[in-house]
């Protein structure tokens, strides 16, 4: 079967590399920067995250920056030798925020109250083993890519912390951004993609790639999309159902209160519940259409999901159609075959036969892409644009929902609103990555059912029982943290 073309090289914004978050947000500083340029770094790394949405940005990291160990805040509650304790790194994390960089370093290793090497723990960086026993000066490099890091890095509003206050921002806010991931769909039963034992990622072993993230990477799909289409039948949408969390975002539409519902989810069933076409922006796209990787010929998605649930590989009708009409004109000059996929690995696994006539055979309809968004691709324009241009400056209050904001461009787009714009995170497993304002920990639909009760919202779902009781707990040691339990119904 022939494959999608190789891509002509023409670069445009949103570029969706893998990119871990950890890692990306260490990106802007130039290592060899000393701290006295600090300043200049930092706005270079800011306005490089602005524009990320509108211009092109391959900017990875350096190679330090990339072999960085992190330490998290739990880490520093526990007590680290030589390290900053949380509540010391709190302290200087505010400062910072406070005072500016400049005046930041003037006050700390300017006036020699703290050594580099230990002020990097308070920004989340363990010192390297390859530094032990170098002057303090060697730490510097280090210490402007932290402080860059957490410069560019929302602050948490102190304002906002408990439940009431969730609860009376949900209530308030008329324009709001509901970010969403995988979390949203695991109660219909479709696995997410990084939880520990159950996300797709850690079932793709048998595959044998040496990243499981590769089952999404347009370069394996142009290579061999068999990869792709053997487990594409574990993550099509299944009956017109939908999760509570999606009834939610209903609910906040209803309310008219739904600016934006940017989902990184192709499963398409935010439509289930009735949520508009004009008020979500599928990130990743979606299954609900496909494209032949050859003509671009456009079908429906669910005209392909048939071959999908049996585990084959989709083609093109038009160019099947066009390559019967071609077949019968007269003959011209005998053409070649392209290679299939399993043909190359053959030949590069030195298998091949040495007959040269296998080379030539008719070509082959292209293979129909859902129209998801795989990792090297763009994002659909419709995101930078919509979310620079027109949401932006309208948003009240940012949701996220069900996602561990592993993936840019969209695990950047908390850090590019206004940084006055209250954030709320709901989700199983909290993120340091990013600061929220209240993180909801538990099952969202316990959550957001939660929150409607509280909120005095009239929210119906039949997987939520009449009368459940839930219990919220605080996180010790996070004011804003709190946990969702079911303890009856
Ligand atoms: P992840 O699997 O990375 O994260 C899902 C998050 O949801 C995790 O933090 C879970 O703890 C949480 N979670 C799971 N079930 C939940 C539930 N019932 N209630 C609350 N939280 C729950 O998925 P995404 O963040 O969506 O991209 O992944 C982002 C992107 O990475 C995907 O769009 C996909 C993937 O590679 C592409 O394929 C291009």
């Amino acid at each position: 079967m022939d494959l999608v073309p190789a891509p002509t090289g023409k670069s445009s914004s949103l570029k969706s590399p893998v990119v871990e978050v950890e890692a990306v947000d260490m990106a802007p500083a130039d290592t060899k920067e000393t701290i006295t340029t600090m300043e200049n770094t930092a706005a270079v790394g800011n306005e490089a995250m602005q524009s990320e949405y509108e211009t092109d940005s391959d900017d990875s990291g350096s190679d330090l920056e990339a072999e960085l160990e992190v330490l998290h805040d739990e880490e520093l509650r526990c007590g680290i030798p030589d390290a900053c304790s949380l509540d010391e790194a709190i302290a200087f994390r505010n400062r910072l925020h406070e005072v500016g960089k400049a005046v930041f370093v003037q006050e700390t290793i300017g006036a020699d109250t703290i050594t580099a090497k230990k002020l990097c723990t308070a920004f989340g960086i363990l010192p390297p083993d390859f530094l032990d026993g170098a002057p303090d000066s060697a730490y510097h490099p280090l210490l402007a890519i932290a402080i860059s890091r957490e410069f560019s890095r929302r602050p948490k509003l102190p304002q906002y912390n408990s439940i009431e206050d969730a609860v009376k921002l949900l209530k308030e806010s008329k324009k709001i951004i509901v970010i969403t991931g995988a979390g949203i769909s695991t109660s219909l039963g479709i696995p997410d993609f990084r939880s520990k034992d159950t996300g797709l990622y850690s079932k793709l072993e048998h595959l044998g790639l040496s990243d499981p993230q590769e089952v999404f990477d347009i370069s394996v799909f142009r290579e061999d999309p068999s990869i792709f289409f053997s487990i594409a039948k574990d993550i099509l949408p299944t009956e017109k159902k939908y999760s509570p969390t999606h009834g939610f975002i209903r609910l906040l539409q209803d309310k008219g209160k739904l600016l934006t519902n940017y989902t990184q989810n192709i499963d398409n069933i935010e439509a289930n519940a009735g949520v508009l076409p004009e008020n979500i922006v599928q990130c990743h796209g979606s299954f609900a259409t496909a494209s032949c990787v050859k003509c671009e010929h456009k079908v429906m998605g669910d005209e392909i999901f048939g071959d999908i649930r049996k585990g084959l590989i989709p083609e093109c009708s038009s160019c099947r159609k066009k390559l019967e009409d071609d077949s019968l004109k007269p003959q011209g000059m005998k053409r070649k075959r392209s290679t299939s996929a399993t043909q190359k690995r053959r030949k590069a696994d030195g298998e091949d036969s040495s007959d040269d006539d296998e080379d030539y055979e008719l070509p082959t309809p292209g293979v129909m892409k859902p129209d998801i968004t795989f990792f090297g691709e763009d994002l659909p324009d419709e995101f930078g644009r919509r979310l620079i241009h027109q949401d932006r400056d309208q948003v009240d209050l940012v949701i996220v929902i069900g996602t561990s904001l592993k993936v840019a461009p969209v695990a950047e787009v908390p850090g590019v609103l206004p940084r006055n714009v209250p954030q709320i995170y709901i989700s199983r497993t909290p993120v340091s990555h990013t600061s929220f304002d209240i993180d909801l920990l538990g099952d969202c639909d316990v959550v957001v059912s939660e929150l409607c009760r509280r909120a005095g919202w009239d929210f119906q779902h039949e997987m939520i029982p009449a009368g459940e009781k839930v219990e919220v707990s605080n996180v010790e040691g996070y004011e804003s943290r709190h946990m969702f339990k079911v303890v009856g119904a």
